[in-house]
């Protein structure tokens, strides 16, 4: 396990190859400078230049930016287009038309194809089925599916009607399900009998079932299902129907709607520090915008390239370079519906050359979990296949450790491929510190310096900006095109999480630590600041985690629930529980244990798991009452305890939640 665990930071510099730098979009440090300068000497103007170059607009804009109403910013705002027509239409009479979009890879292996005219026919006729049912544009519609390509066709024809979509991700509880139908007010739920994944067969439609009878969802009218495998679901009389049904006869032909640039192409949610998730808006616009450009500049995606971004649609990075970035950069991509680890842990390796991928974006999760199943079994190493393809690599969700980066960097990208550090969140819309593959001398460890026209710092509390080597909270000083326009329902909740007073109420505030490096103004992200936790790249809140544990009246008392590190998963979720009888000890904690661990992933989901489940008869608190989350973190990671604990009116409470079940 040396690669994952080692301290040593190899803090080498890695300078763009030659080859990197040959016909690259941003060639080189001095153009990168040139844009960067170009956007701080006119803000507006290098902005409108480029919506107006990457998308294609029915009705042009005539103003850039609205800050009038900050930090309720509006970019574009009279001009109109549709995130569809910009990912597929505009395609049609180029050579693009009769190109690989898509080639989908299932479970099981299976292998299908799809051209762009293929796509914009499938997504017609499906936004079609979506009118017949009485959507419309400005309606919410709930997508839980599995990663298939039938799911970038239930979102893009979303798109293209005007309906606003909201994933969920096809691992997220009925209950997850029942609130975002409620609070996004969703009129529709499109999803499918079951999902595959690892040769099991999932439930997907069961769990939507379960869901909606939890009551509070009268808005939903219809559920439309795809029949991903051949294994019969409960049907609703007049409520569901599948895409078969819904698909008979319609029309091959659906004009894309167009809809003004600020109209929300969709509301993902994520989780904040306290309360509910919440729902991320985002503006078709600047979003697709960004989908586009990021592609442009961080991927450099070219003609012949075979993208692959592993990440679920889900998730905001399937959103962004899985359903809208590669279709609007008219790439050929591959889209997984698997698990890295099936039939085995070469699995990514075997599709890399299969498919001659030559762009591959990946999390550090899945990277670490490689490692270590290479480490112990020579036939998954990635030197047993040609990945001779590989020309980017991308890595994105959390830190990578350098170890991780030079493993990746050496093993699967021959050290010919630069690794993109892409450090973004749900919030951004997309990439906003990398390096450009052509451009940036390389840091492992470090997400590098922000886009152009991004205006990134690190601060303190007050929003003033620290020297480099000072670790700080990560900003952004500047409205960008792709920025969250609101949280959906709930304005002040935005504007307080993300433009805190403090900081004069136009910062956005990231909920990042980071500190810049003194020899380059590197960033280097070091996680959360607040009670987020990052477990394999996945977003999930402390409170949450919590909330679902002392849901358990019968048993639980009281729950504090901290991140500690893990060395394959980034952060592990430590839960610290006083039960409503005896604390148990032994075999009874054990199994106390996995029945709290099994309610949490009914809760909200297997991903909310706590790793390590703990037992006290009471909680570390301050003598007002507050819970002592600094001492449970340091007990979490079985550090010594340096904190003051004299105040602590129980300490013997202290080893008993040192002691893991
Ligand atoms: C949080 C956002 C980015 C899309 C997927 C996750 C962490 C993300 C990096 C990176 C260090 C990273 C941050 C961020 N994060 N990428 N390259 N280096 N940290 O989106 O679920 O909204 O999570 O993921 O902590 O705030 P998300």
């Amino acid at each position: 396990m040396s690669a994952i665990t080692s301290v040593l930071v190899e803090n080498r510099v890695f300078p763009p190859a030659e080859a990197s730098m040959r016909g690259a979009r941003i060639a080189g440090m001095a153009a990168y400078d040139a844009m960067c300068q170009e956007a701080a000497r006119d803000f507006e103007g290098f902005w409108a230049k480029l919506a107006r170059d990457h998308l294609v607009w029915t009705r042009p804009f005539t103003k850039t930016l609205d800050e009038s109403q900050a930090p309720f910013y509006k970019w574009f705002e009279d001009g109109e287009l549709n995130a569809s027509a910009n990912c597929l239409d505009k395609h049609v009479g180029t050579p693009v038309e009769n190109k690989t979009a898509v080639i989908f890879e299932a479970d099981d292996g299976t292998v299908t194809t799809y051209t762009y005219k293929d796509l914009l026919l499938r997504v017609s006729r499906f936004a079609n089925a979506l009118k017949a049912q009485g959507i419309q544009k400005g309606d919410r519609v709930l997508i839980y599916m599995p990663m298939t390509v039938e799911g970038l066709i239930a979102m893009q024809a979303c798109a293209r009607i005007g309906a606003t979509h909201s994933v969920v991700f096809g691992g997220f509880s009925a209950k997850a399900v029942n609130e975002r139908i409620i609070d996004a007010g969703a009129v529709a739920v499109i999803t499918a009998n079951y999902q595959m994944r690892g040769g099991k067969e999932m439930p997907l439609k069961a769990i939507v079932d379960e869901g909606i009878a939890m009551g509070g969802c009268e808005s939903v009218r219809s559920v439309l299902v795809y029949m991903r495998t051949p294994t019969a679901c409960n049907m609703v009389a007049g409520r569901d129907k599948t895409f078969e049904d819904v698909l008979k006869g319609q029309p091959d032909e659906c004009p894309p709607v167009p809809v003004g640039a600020e109209h929300p192409l969709f509301v993902l949610y994520t989780s904040g520090s306290t309360g509910k998730p919440k729902g991320v808006q985002h503006a078709t616009g600047g979003f697709v915008l960004w989908a586009k450009l990021t592609m442009d500049w961080v991927f450099d995606i070219r003609p012949d390239d075979v993208f692959w971004c592993t990440a679920d649609i889900g998730w905001v990075t399937g959103h962004s370079y899985v359903v809208y970035g590669p279709l609007a950069a008219g790439a050929t991509q591959v889209m997984f519906e698997g698990i890295p680890t099936y039939p085995n842990a070469g699995r990514f390796w075997q599709m890399i050359e299969r498919h001659r991928v030559s762009v591959f974006y990946t999390a550090p999760t899945a990277i670490r979990s490689l490692i270590k199943a290479a480490e112990s079994d020579e036939k998954v190493h990635p030197k047993n296949w040609d990945l001779s393809s590989l020309r980017i690599l991308g890595s994105v969700g959390e830190p990578i450790n350098p170890e991780a980066w030079m493993w990746y960097y050496r093993n699967v990208g021959g050290e010919r491929c630069p690794v993109v550090d892409t450090w973004w969140q749900t919030e951004t819309g997309g990439h906003v510190i990398s390096p450009l593959p052509g451009a940036t001398p390389l840091v492992p460890g470090s997400c590098t310096l922000p886009l152009p026209g991004i205006m990134a710092a690190v601060v303190d509390e007050t929003g003033k900006e620290l020297p480099n080597g000072s670790g700080g909270m990560l900003v952004i000083q500047r409205p960008w095109p792709a920025m969250i326009r609101t949280i959906w329902g709930d304005p002040e909740r935005f504007r307080k999480t993300y433009f805190p007073e403090e900081m004069g109420g136009r910062t956005y505030l990231a909920g990042d630590g980071a500190v810049r490096d003194k020899e380059r103004g590197y960033f280097r992200v070091t996680g959360r600041i607040d009670d987020v936790l990052n477990v394999s790249g996945h977003r999930l809140g402390t409170m949450e985690v919590e909330s679902a544990l002392v849901a358990k009246t019968d048993l639980v008392a009281e729950a504090a629930v901290v991140a500690r590190p893990d060395e394959l998963t980034g952060e592990a979720i430590c839960a610290f529980v006083v039960l409503k009888r005896p604390r148990p000890t032994g075999e009874e904690a054990k199994q106390i244990a996995n029945e709290l661990r099994n309610w949490v992933a009914k809760e909200i989901g297997p991903i909310a798991k706590p790793k390590d489940i703990r037992f006290g008869e009471n909680l570390p608190k301050t003598r007002s009452g507050k819970i002592m989350r600094r001492l449970l973190r340091s007990i979490a990671k079985g550090e010594a305890i340096t904190q003051d604990t004299t105040t602590l009116e129980n300490p013997a409470i202290l080893d008993q939640l040192a002691e893991r079940n």
